[in-house]
């Protein structure tokens, strides 16, 4: 693959694991520490955000996970310094985005992971010009990206999708502009709001998202010397123009890794302290976890998660945007879902095809029916190891929820998903106790 050797070169820390598989014998209880990685889907922004301005950013508590890496080496070809460290705040990086060559995005990396559609925003509000092949990422619906385009020729870009590519131009610069997005998108949020804090003039995004990543990437603009009002609201207002300087900002806690560990410390009857954790940023999520058997406490430096003693009952939830119920935990709680007792409908409403785990859980024996946007789990006495396969991010970590739970040995394949979205999980699940190999 010719992306590994400039993965490489921008990222020394990752070193793409050989193993193709990974084995877990499930039934083992997991105890001790995880320790909690900065959000992947808060980085991703962060690391674009550094293009904004010729002076240093660093990051501080960066996942080291494949979509960093990836995102790191396309920065890298835009012409970025960069310079890794690790240390007492985790995996640091400083990026130098003194030059910024909008012609050099390499479609192969983009093509690779679908949050590159953020270079979009920042790169033509940087250069007057960006060019980009329609992202790639996750096969999980339509995932359109007509807001982004859409808000942005708001701002005066002139855009055109010609052969797979999109290419945009603002050579006299991008002005401020009403945007109202027809569902609050995360991405569309994160792009417009990148190239608000340097279009000339006030942006207002009504209908933004309001995920706790979107804060912190505002939180960051903020730390630039940008004006960014309404964090944590449905409506932004941004005051743009200004040049921008360098910040230090460190990474929030991935709350979705948060949920997910807690899923796996209850299906094993165990108990994890989650170093880092925030339960406040479940949304919820948190309450729902409780509803169905699953202690959470929060302690000095992070939370404990276990299963409670009355064990695992069916709760029913729709998938919503911040602070509803995360989509993108919306597969790990179903695996936890699949042994508790009594029934669980789980309704899903911002993605199509976001049951790919339902019929790898069924081969583990679980009894999940879906009827269009709701899968119906019955609670079974027990998971069986099968050889399983994670279609996505979400649910390759759903899977292996299933496998730690389940009897004998559980075989999963589609690796690569888990590596985009979980920093050193067979090491870190190692370390509490799991029975897991990667081969
Ligand atoms: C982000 C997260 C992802 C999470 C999702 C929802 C990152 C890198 N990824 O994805 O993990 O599952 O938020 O919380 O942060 N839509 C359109 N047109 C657009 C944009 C979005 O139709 O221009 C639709 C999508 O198809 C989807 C819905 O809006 O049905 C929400 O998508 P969005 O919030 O944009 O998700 P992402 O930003 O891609």
């Amino acid at each position: 693959m010719s992306g590994m050797n400039a993965l490489h070169v921008s990222a020394p820390w990752w070193k793409p694991d050989s193993g193709r598989t990974l084995s877990i014998r499930g039934g083992r209880p997991l105890g001790g520490t995880y320790p909690v990685s900065g959000a992947k889907n808060a980085a991703l922004p962060l690391m674009v955000s550094a293009l904004l301005t010729p002076h240093l950013v660093t990051l501080h508590n960066l996942p080291a996970n494949l979509d960093v890496a990836v995102l790191s080496a396309l920065l890298q070809r835009l012409g970025a310094g960069l310079s890794w460290s690790t240390g007492a705040s985790g995996l640091s990086l400083t990026v130098c985005a003194d030059r910024v060559h909008a012609e050099k995005i390499d479609r192969e990396l983009v093509a690779r992971m679908r949050a590159s559609v953020l270079l979009l925003g920042a790169v033509l509000a940087r250069c007057g010009e960006a060019s980009l092949p329609l992202p790639g990422g996750d096969a999980i619906g339509l995932r359109g990206i007509d807001f982004h385009i859409a808000g942005l020729r708001a701002m005066g870009a002139a855009i055109e999708l010609e052969g797979g590519m999109i290419h945009a131009r603002a050579p006299r610069g991008l002005r401020g502009a009403e945007i109202a997005l027809p569902l609050p998108s995360v991405g569309a949020t994160e792009n417009l709001l990148l190239a608000a804090v340097l279009a000339r003039g006030r942006t207002v995004i009504r209908n933004a998202a309001r995920e706790p990543e979107v804060t912190d990437l505002a939180t960051c603009l903020i730390a630039m010397g940008a004006r960014i009002d309404g964090l944590d609201t449905h409506v932004l207002t941004v005051e743009g123009g200004a040049p921008l300087a360098g910040a230090v900002h460190t990474v929030m806690p991935d709350r979705i890794e948060i949920g997910t560990l807690a899923c796996a410390a209850a299906i094993t009857d165990g108990a994890l302290t989650l170093a880092n954790a925030r339960l406040d940023l479940l949304g919820a999520a948190g309450p729902l976890l409780r509803a169905a058997g699953v202690e959470l406490e929060t302690i000095e430096g992070g939370a404990v998660a276990r299963r409670a003693a009355g064990g695992l009952v069916g709760v029913d939830f729709t998938t919503q945007p911040y602070p509803g119920f995360a989509t993108d935990l919306q597969a790990p709680v179903m695996a936890l879902m699949t042994t508790a007792r009594g029934a669980s409908a789980i309704t899903e409403t911002i993605f199509e095809q976001r049951f790919r785990h339902v019929d790898e859980l069924r081969r583990m024996g679980a009894n999940i029916i879906v009827r269009g946007r709701t899968a119906l789990v019955r609670g079974v006495p027990g998971l069986g190891g099968a050889a399983v396969t994670g279609g996505d991010v979400r649910a390759a970590a759903a899977l292996v929820i299933a496998g730690l739970g389940a009897r004998g040995e559980t075989v999963l394949d589609g690796l690569d998903h888990l590596d985009r979205g979980y920093d050193g999980i067979t090491a870190k699940l190692k370390a509490c106790g799991a029975d897991i190999t990667r081969a």
